[in-house]
């Protein structure tokens, strides 16, 4: 796969490097999305219809078990070659951020440590009344557990529709692509925001920025250099071609 010399060239020189990862970067790992994840028994609901805080107040139990379900899924996942490429490319850049928009937890699994996660992680837990983080020791998979601290329902640590991102997350986000050289954009469709706007704050304050997609889409034409194909394929090769063979 032939890579781009002036990526090869930033790869190499750039001091400061912001990622922003989507669905699409699990989807050689067999992650499914929100919406392909709706088989067997979870057919007949609408992904949107569990996933807020409405849906949570009406019926708890479910919603908790719909989580369960799509852990399951993830945990039966593993990171594939692109997200390890990524965890390769922060081992080598003194200043690394990779902000993503999955709560799969396959980059950490991977090997990336700077991850700012901005709609939340399937793993973590807290207080659906006062918000406290919550550790569970053994997660309970039929119904959700109780805040030891206020009684409360305890809810997966996710950005629901209709709630806002995590503010600290987000201040972060913004602050990498502000200062950063290089700006990667890979396997989101660019369409949900405010996380599809970082890619254009990063080129405004001067980052080089490039597309990384399976096809064209809402960035087409945005940022300063496009590249479609599979994630998992050329992510690896970017590697090879800016690092040489140990990459
Ligand atoms: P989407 O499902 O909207 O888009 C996935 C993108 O990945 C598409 O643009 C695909 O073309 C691309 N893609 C698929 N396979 C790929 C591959 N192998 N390599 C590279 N690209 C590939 O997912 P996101 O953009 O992540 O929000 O969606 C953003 C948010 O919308 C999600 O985090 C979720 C959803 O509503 C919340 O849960 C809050």
């Amino acid at each position: 796969m032939k890579i781009p010399d002036p990526l090869i060239e930033r790869l190499r020189r750039s001091q400061r490097v912001a990622v922003l990862t989507g669905a699409g970067v699990s989807a050689e790992s067999g992650v499914p999305t929100f919406r392909d994840a709706q088989t067997g028994l979870w057919a007949r609901y609408d992904p949107a219809e569990l996933a807020s805080p409405e849906a949570f107040r009406a019926n708890p139990t479910l919603v908790w078990q719909w989580y369960a379900y799509r852990r399951s899924l993830v945990e039966a996942a593993a990171p594939n070659p692109g997200h390890l490429a990524l965890a390769d490319l922060e081992r080598r850049i003194a200043d690394f951020t990779l902000i993503t928009q999955n709560v799969d937890d396959l980059h950490r699994r991977a090997g990336s440590r700077n991850v700012v996660e901005l709609h939340g992680n399937l793993f973590r837990y807290r207080c659906f009344d006062d918000d406290t983080p919550v550790e569970l020791v053994t997660v309970p998979q039929d119904a959700p557990p109780r805040c030891a601290r206020c009684g409360g329902l305890v809810r997966p640590d996710v950005v629901w529709f209709g709630e806002w991102l995590p503010p600290q997350a987000w201040r972060t986000a913004v602050a990498a692509a502000e200062r950063c050289d290089l700006f990667l954009c890979i396997g989101t469709s660019g369409v949900v925001r405010p996380a599809a706007d970082l890619p254009l704050i990063a080129r405004s304050a001067g980052a080089y920025t490039v597309e990384i997609n399976i096809a064209p889409g809402a960035l087409d034409g945005q940022l300063d250099l496009h590249l479609y194909a599979p994630a998992g394929q050329l992510l690896p090769a970017m590697m090879s071609a800016a690092f040489g063979d140990a990459a």
